[in-house]
């Protein structure tokens, strides 16, 4: 996917751990976090997690996530990540919302696995490219963002499923 830096890779047992404030800045990194991304725990406390965003992610896919957890529901999704460096590192990511002990929302937190290779290669990045493309080829940010939203759902219609279970049963098939 990416064109600069090598993919860096973790272990299937491992879990990425991280956790954020409402506004999306980073409150906790587990250590696995840290080793890949190449960073310290100082140089990301309190910095917005979009730190490790990768520029080839389709931004249409982190509105999806955010419309997601800020309503209250957890979200999949697949993710290429950058380190400190410029390499790069595919994660499934299940993303959810804290809670308070009054239920209301006071953060967020998010888990992440090895994905599966062949469905990264076979249907991620080929519809991430199509909605990056997208995205990229509109006169400002607020269209391309709408024609991507829209490819994803057109695809997800095609496909007779709701974005929940387009990741689930991807996975299950894989
Ligand atoms: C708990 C949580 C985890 C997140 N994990 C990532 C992540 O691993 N990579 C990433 O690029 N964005 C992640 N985001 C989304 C970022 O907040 C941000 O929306 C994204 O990087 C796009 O940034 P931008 O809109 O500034 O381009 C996460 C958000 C939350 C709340």
């Amino acid at each position: 996917m990416s064109t600069s830096g090598n993919e860096r890779f973790f272990d299937k047992d491992d879990i990425i751990v991280s956790k954020t404030d409402l506004k999306g800045r980073l409150t906790y990194a587990n250590d696995i976090f840290l080793s890949i991304a190449d960073y310290k725990e100082a140089e990301v406390l309190g910095q917005p997690h979009s730190v490790i965003r990768h520029p080839e992610m389709p931004r249409a896919i982190f509105k999806l996530l955010w419309d997601s957890i800020s309503s209250g529901r957890e979200i999949f999704a697949y993710v290429v990540n950058q380190t400190k460096f410029g390499d790069y590192y595919w994660v499934l990511a299940h993303v959810t919302p804290s809670r308070d002990n009054k239920g209301e929302i006071n953060g967020y937190h998010s888990n992440r696995r090895v994905p599966d290779r062949q469905i990264i290669q076979d249907t991620i990045i080929p519809m991430y490219r199509k909605m990056q493309k997208l995205e990229d080829s509109m006169p400002n940010r607020k269209d391309g963002m709408a024609a991507s939203e829209k490819l994803l759902t057109d695809f997800l219609q095609g496909k007779n499923q709701s974005y929940d279970e387009f990741i689930a049963r991807i996975q299950q098939a894989a």
